[in-house]
């Protein structure tokens, strides 16, 4: 049977005619009002039974989470609440839901509760609103690098590189791992018998594969699943994340810059137009949410205050030694509120020295740039001055760090006296060095944390309620 779904439904193109939906019950109400949601919209259809037009034996299998399929005529509502309902001919139910064992009960439910159940947290209104948001801004995503000239690049999931080379990296190998792989005469794992003939591992990172795709297509970016096992039980950090990585040929740290926040703008803008209700729905609870806060801890501002000031605010561009500057004569570095101080030029900036400068100080996304050599990803382009890079970092309120990017050294020699000071092997990366061997050139990138995006854009607390199934330590259930 085709059934329509239920946004066009409410849409009352087809006011007076005979339809067909298929949903999840949320509600039942006096053996009567079904409360029918389908996820293709927050709003659920009302269908109206008649009562006793129905087997007693059907009404009663309408519980709950119970899959059924409704034909009747849309007409106009005479109740409250809503423009249209189905006055319902024909009732079936596809598939039951005992109501004593279904643990989604139309109740409120914590957060920590859904993430148990983070396979049913999709069928409530919050979960439907923050995932139909997610694949919008995932839309837009696509959306603005096509529309601006960037081709799409797949790069390796499996890898030999570490891209930022922090070692926080899942391995991968088909040799055994209860002490029985083949070892070399000198105790160690002899890799040339392991799948790839070498140690490999999940990437954390597309940007070295992505710069020499660049030095071919000119402007491209990534999208992907992106591994991370560093120990970070935050907040903020997941150990698999999607990463959308943009590498430009020919541009400067500037132009990243303009190019990032001019990015980052256009998802929210185009989130904001495609998804009111939605983000309605989220901004009540996070109204909700922070009523149970002293007042001190409140947000300023609703969340589509919040994402309208971003757009219609610029980005505050801020050197890393001028941050260091504010941070040293701030009032929680002087009061030791902080947890680690800032007392000397070359600190690496601490989530919580992020959140002051863009939530105490600047009260808006700031962009810093420059940040010492020695705190940076080898990669990174070394300034006049030999201390300084060509880094970018930008912080949003909330947040902390959304996107971490740089202009790249494109200089051959001055790339691999870095990569020999901290012991890169050559060999291995001997495909990158060839990029700045053969046309090498000025060339930028970021990545931006997509689901740190969806954090911000939802106003959600925690990155692990923005992804459908999250990855953390000591969880890998689903
Ligand atoms: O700053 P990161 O480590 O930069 C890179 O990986 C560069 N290769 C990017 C580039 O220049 N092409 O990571 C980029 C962003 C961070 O700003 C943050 O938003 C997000 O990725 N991120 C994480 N998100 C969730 N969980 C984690 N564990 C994350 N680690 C980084
Ligand atoms: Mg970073």
């Amino acid at each position: 049977m085709k059934h329509t779904k239920i946004i066009d439904l409410l849409s009352g193109n087809l006011l007076l005619q005979e339809v067909t939906a298929k949903g999840w019950v949320r509600t039942f109400r006096n053996n009567q009002f079904i409360a029918l949601n389908d996820g293709s919209t927050l709003q659920n259809i009302q269908c109206v039974l008649e009562l006793d037009a129905f087997p007693e034996e059907t009404i009663k299998r309408v519980t709950t989470g119970a899959a059924i399929m409704v034909q009747g005529v849309l007409v106009e509502s005479q109740g409250k609440g809503q423009k249209y309902e189905i006055q319902v001919f024909n009732l079936e139910i596809l598939g039951d839901s005992d109501p004593e064992k279904y643990p989604i009960q139309p109740k409120k439910h914590s957060l920590e509760f859904l993430r148990e159940n983070a396979h049913l947290r999709i069928r409530t209104n919050m979960f439907g609103a923050i995932m139909r948001i997610r694949s919008t801004l995932a839309y837009a995503v696509h959306k603005y690098f096509q529309d601006n000239g960037f081709f799409y690049v797949n790069t390796p999931i499996i890898t030999g590189s570490d891209a930022e080379g922090a070692g926080e990296m899942f391995q991968v190998t088909s040799l055994p791992i209860d002490g029985s792989a083949p070892r070399n005469e000198d105790g160690s794992i002899n890799y040339k018998e392991d799948f790839f003939g070498k140690p490999t591992n999940l990437t954390v990172s597309g940007q070295l594969e992505g710069e020499t795709y660049a030095m071919g297509l000119g402007s491209i970016y990534t999208f992907g699943p992106t591994f991370r096992a560093e120990n970070s039980n935050t907040s903020r950090h997941l150990a698999e994340f999607w990463m959308i990585e943009p590498e430009i040929a020919f541009l400067d740290l500037d132009g990243n810059m303009d190019l990032a926040e001019d990015f980052i703008k256009f998802v929210i803008k185009y989130t904001l137009e495609k998804c009111e209700d939605d983000l309605k729905l989220l901004e009540q609870r996070l109204l909700d949410e922070e009523k149970s806060k002293p007042q001190a801890e409140r947000s300023e501002m609703s969340l589509i205050d919040k994402l309208r000031f971003v757009l219609d605010n610029n980005f505050k561009r801020v050197s890393y030694t001028e941050a260091i500057d504010i941070l040293k004569n701030s009032k929680p570095n002087k009061n030791k509120k902080f947890q680690y101080l800032i007392d000397e030029w070359g600190a690496d900036l601490q989530s919580e020295h992020e959140r002051y400068l863009v939530e105490k100080h600047f009260k808006c996304p700031v962009i810093l740039f420059d940040y010492p050599a020695k705190i940076k990803a080898f990669y990174m382009r070394l300034n006049k001055d030999e201390k300084t890079v060509r880094a970018m970092d930008i912080l949003f309120p909330g947040i902390g760090e959304i996107v971490g990017g740089s202009q790249r050294e494109e200089r051959y020699d001055v790339l691999v006296e870095k990569m020999k000071a901290l012991n890169i092997p050559e060999e291995e990366m001997w495909w990158y060095l060839d990029t700045r061997r053969f046309g090498s050139c000025v060339h930028s990138g970021f990545g931006l944390g997509f689901e740190r995006l969806v954090l911000f854009v939802t106003g959600m607390t925690n990155i692990r309620d923005v992804i459908p199934f999250p990855r953390y330590p000591q969880n890998a259930e689903f």
